[in-house]
């Protein structure tokens, strides 16, 4: 199968219209060449070829059209020791789903040949994988890029890439090319397997690189992937279709599309035959998983009963919105084995109100009857979650019923966050009198509770035997080793390094807000 949907605009009319001038700016910019689908400029003294750029109107567009399955991904022959001697370093932002297009990239560069290296100032090649969920995660991106200025200075030969969330945003090309005219690549989310060719046109054009897709139905089976560790990520899905109203990701990661179960299934056999412990299926709404398909009736809750028939000691998955996630996922995950009792699930705010203006689709009393039927099925469940504070227009009175939701519930942990408008997300044309100065100390008080209620779930475990894979030392004492309970708890013990990879059974002697300690009480020889 090819690649047949390159999803390149018509660059020549956009010029100059106002859409495209969103992107670029084209006040002093002359075509230099043209080819299909790739025009080359000069803009501010410097040739810029652009292959296509984002565009959040077709981004948003959701076509019936069938999602193309690649099987037949290949490194160009010439590109294939182009890294021999080289070396790469790639730093990444934002969630696992970018950890993971990093290992994929890992994969990819090492398949040229290049070799990882810590120290940024031995690199030939340097790719910020980018994250562009809250402004200050975008702060961090452009304030390394004042930082490698240097570098690139010292090192002309340097070869410097922006790829990942940012990437996909209308606005951040235009501010690169601007403010940090240096930088040689810039590439999408959807790009990242055209990697070897973006590397080949920006060496040998020595000019700056510009592939965004805004809209790919396709999937790229068979890439490459670094793995490190006992624990594995594998994708199911890409993209989403929920559209919440605060939320960047649908715009920069694409429609929602599912791997085909046989790819994900023969992938999660073959990490479980590498000796892999651990794998969590990642996808933006897992719960999503399969709605796609139209030749088969097949989701999320059939791939979970699936794993469960893998010889693998456990499987994890994120993320889950409540919405999509049905009874047949709540059977499933109750018959337990290898499927851990840990469920991270976003539930963004505990008011009605709220939850509407974000577009969620549920209620707050819709939620709470998830959560009751998930503890009925998984007695011992341990949820986690995401929760906003500060969303336009929140009242006192409707931050007030996410303490409450939070109480209810009782979460063994959550990621919090003060909303963070992304511009051409509906959110941010709300209207927003919260002074952050109140957001400020909502996020705290959430805090406080929440760090209130984990210490009493952890004080509960004193005394309990929990199973521990063991991942390595402790960050802060080498003499003490870390890992994790099934139910993702971090947890703290002495032991012989040998037992790094390995399941132990750990008596927990003493709690703290976010690990536990213990004693090992016996390797657990019956778990692989
Ligand atoms: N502002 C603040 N938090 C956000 N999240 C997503 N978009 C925004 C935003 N604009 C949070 C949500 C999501 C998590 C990954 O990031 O809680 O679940
Ligand atoms: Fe964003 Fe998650 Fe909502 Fe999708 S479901 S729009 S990724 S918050």
């Amino acid at each position: 199968m090819t690649k047949g949907n390159h999803n390149s605009p018509d660059l020549k009319s956009g010029k100059g219209s106002k859409d495209f001038s969103k992107y670029f700016d084209f006040s002093d910019a002359k075509v230099i060449s043209e080819e299909e689908g790739k025009i080359t400029y000069r803009i501010k003294g410097r040739n810029v070829q652009i292959n296509s750029q984002p565009d959040y109107k077709e981004g948003k567009r959701r076509g019936k059209e069938e999602i193309e399955v690649h099987y037949d991904f290949e490194i160009p022959e010439e590109m294939q020791n182009f890294g021999v001697d080289k070396y790469y370093h790639i730093t990444t932002y934002g969630c696992q789903m970018n950890e993971h297009d990093t290992e994929t990239m890992k994969g990819l560069l090492e398949q040229m040949g290049y070799k990882s290296v810590d120290d940024r100032n031995h690199a030939d090649l340097i790719l910020l994988n980018t994250c562009a969920i809250r402004e200050n995660a975008e702060d961090k991106v452009f304030g390394e890029l004042g930082h490698l200025k240097n570098l690139k200075i010292e090192k002309p030969g340097l070869l410097l890439g922006v790829c990942g969330c940012m990437s996909q945003e209308e606005g951040v090309v235009n501010r690169i090319m601007s403010k940090h005219g240096f930088v040689d690549m810039i590439f999408g989310t959807h790009n990242i397997h055209r990697l070897p060719h973006l590397i080949k046109e920006a060496v040998f054009s020595k000019e700056l690189v510009v592939e965004v897709w805004s809209k790919e139905g396709d999937i790229i089976e068979n890439l490459p992937k670094k793995r490190e560790g006992m624990r594995a990520w594998v994708n199911i899905m890409y993209g989403c279709d929920k559209f919440c109203t605060y939320c960047i990701v649908p715009f920069t990661r694409g429609k929602e599309r599912s791997r085909r179960p046989e790819d994900v299934i023969a992938e999660v056999r073959e990490l479980a035959r590498q000796g892999f412990k651990e794998v969590t299926l990642l996808g933006q709404n897992v719960n999503a998983y399969g709605k796609d398909f139209t030749d088969i009736d097949y989701t999320f809750g059939n791939l979970m009963d699936d794993m469960r028939l893998i010889d693998i000691p456990r499987i994890r998955f994120m993320t889950s919105h409540p919405r999509d996630f049905d009874d047949k996922l709540i059977e499933v995950l109750g018959k337990g084995g290898n499927l851990v009792e840990h469920i991270h699930l976003p539930v963004q705010s505990g008011s009605t109100a709220v939850l509407k203006k974000m577009s969620r689709k549920y209620t707050r009393e819709a939620y709470l009857e998830l959560v009751r039927k998930i503890k009925i099925s998984v007695p011992n469940a341990v949820l986690s979650t995401d929760i906003i504070v500060g969303f336009p227009g929140e009242t006192d009175e409707q931050f007030e019923d996410t303490l409450s939701l939070v109480r209810e519930v009782g979460y063994d942990m959550a990621y919090t966050f003060i909303y963070s408008p992304r511009e051409g997300t509906p959110a941010a044309a709300m209207e927003d009198n919260v002074p952050m100065s109140v957001k400020s100390e909502r996020l705290q008080r959430l805090n406080d509770l929440i760090k209130e209620n984990s210490r009493i779930i952890n004080d509960r475990m004193l005394g309990e035997v929990v199973e521990v894979l063991v991942e390595g030392e402790s960050k802060n004492n080498s003499e003490v080793l870390s890992g994790r309970s099934r139910a993702n708890k971090l947890v703290h013990f002495e032991g012989p390094k040998e037992l790094i990879g390995t399941f132990v059974k750990v008596r927990i002697t003493d709690t703290k807000t976010w690990y536990i300690k213990g004693d090992i009480v016996a390797e657990a020889a019956a778990v692989h």
